[in-house]
């Protein structure tokens, strides 16, 4: 799918070419059209190096008038080429002129001539995000549908602390391939999904945990609020950061993870427990670190709540799927857990298979459902599996419907 992105002229213009490379790592065809002060921040040549393809910088510019007259329609062109305009960075001034239709340089007008969906990153200094003109400036270009993707709080190169820092390039990559999908079978679903390890503290400095990386997790969740979820993520400790428009409420240990759950579950139409809950933890943990002696030690653990098979007894008409990761016996084990836990469906994976599980990109599982049906899914990435398990969920939902 090809790609347009208009980069601003803003400080961040640099974390463009990122955002660049991003989109190529998900498959997407990239050109760039700059603005002129884009040019004054980053060179043309690093995106032409990058996307290996020409890059447009202004309307008229340096060029000859038979050059111009040649192409005096490549803002149309470069319209009808892409799927999907994105701006990042969008400065106060394209959002402004977005807003109101100026065209005086070649981004605002494809902007114009462009009739597929729009992405918005704003980046610019506190003060100016926070100007009224600004403020009604986006409002308008969010009434049109257009996706807004930021921007972050923090420090900023003006010296500023606040709201108005590019978000990472890989949020905006979730809001492009959520804009690409444009299946929306989701929206009014409020998904409540789990990922990630528990962490159990063993004295302040130790704690037990396990080798989730969190990755399959998030892919669901990216994946659901891009087919317009509103989507709780309820994470242990991982090294990811929560997809665009995604509501994270991170948690540490598996008491923490219970609680989030149970407070969340009145709102949820459909639960995803990926998380990988460590089963026990040190009840009373000492608040000084344990010493060493020469004497063997032994550390005792108590069960944790199983919260499956908790929100199983009190799911109501909720859709409820769990995971299985298992080394032997993968679907019977899978079974026998969507039977005592009561969940709807169990995602079975083996987790000692080559190239797959834990920290992999890809997974290779096997759906158990409560119908009895047993799918097993390709190997294919997680976030391809992601909208596999979403799309087998929704079926799933209506065969059980059906049935009542
Ligand atoms: N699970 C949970 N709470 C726990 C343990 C597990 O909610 N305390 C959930 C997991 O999120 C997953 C499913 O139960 O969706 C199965 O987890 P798994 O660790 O495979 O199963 P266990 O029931 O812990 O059984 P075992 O470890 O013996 O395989």
């Amino acid at each position: 799918m090809n790609v347009v992105l208009g980069v601003g002229g803003g400080i961040a213009a640099y974390k463009a070419a990122e955002l660049t490379r991003a989109l190529m790592r998900e498959g997407f065809t990239v050109s760039t059209v700059m603005t002129s002060a884009a040019c004054e921040f980053i060179t043309p040549l690093t995106f032409a190096a990058l996307s290996g393809r020409k890059v447009i910088t202004d309307l008229f510019g340096n060029r000859s008038a038979d050059e111009i007259l040649s192409s005096s329609v490549e803002h149309i062109e470069v319209a009808q080429q892409n799927q999907i305009l994105v701006v990042a960075p969008a400065t106060a001034d394209l959002i402004g002129k977005f807003a109101n239709g100026l065209a005086d340089d070649f981004l605002s007008t494809l902007y114009l001539a462009f009739q597929g969906p729009v992405v918005i990153a704003p980046a610019m200094n506190t003060n100016m995000w926070q100007h009224p003109a600004v403020v009604e400036n986006l409002a308008v270009l969010a009434g049109r549908g257009h996706r807004i993707v930021g921007p972050d709080a923090g420090a900023l190169a003006c010296g500023t602390v606040g709201p108005g820092r590019l978000v990472d390039p890989e949020q905006i990559v979730s809001a492009v391939v959520a804009a690409s999908i444009g299946k929306t079978d989701l929206s009014g679903e409020t998904l409540v999904v789990t990922a990630g390890p528990t962490q159990e503290p063993i004295d302040p400095v130790r704690y037990i945990t396990n080798r989730s990386s969190g990755k399959m997790g998030y892919a669901i969740a990216e994946a659901a609020a891009a087919r317009g979820a509103r989507v709780v993520l309820i994470s242990g400790p991982v090294q990811l950061k929560p997809p665009a428009g995604v509501e994270l409420v991170a948690v540490r240990t598996a008491y923490q993870m219970r609680d989030a759950v149970m407070e969340h579950l009145p709102e949820a139409t459909i639960i995803v427990k990926s998380a990988a809950v460590a089963d026990y933890h040190i009840a009373s943990v000492p608040d000084k670190k344990i010493k060493k002696t020469a004497a063997r030690m032994s550390i005792d653990l108590d069960p944790t709540p199983d919260i499956l098979a908790e929100v199983g007894s009190k799911k109501g008409d909720r859709l409820l799927i769990g995971f299985a990761a298992e080394t032997n016996d993968m679907v019977p084990e899978a079974r026998r857990k969507m039977q005592t836990k009561r969940a709807d469906m169990i995602v079975g994976n083996f987790v000692n298979a080559a190239g797959t599980g834990f920290d992999s990109d890809v997974n290779e599982v096997t759906l158990v459902m409560s119908t009895g049906d047993t799918v097993p899914l390709e190997r294919a990435t997680k976030k391809e599996l992601a909208h596999k398990i979403l799309d087998h969920a929704l079926r799933l939902r209506l065969a059980l419907h059906n049935a009542v």
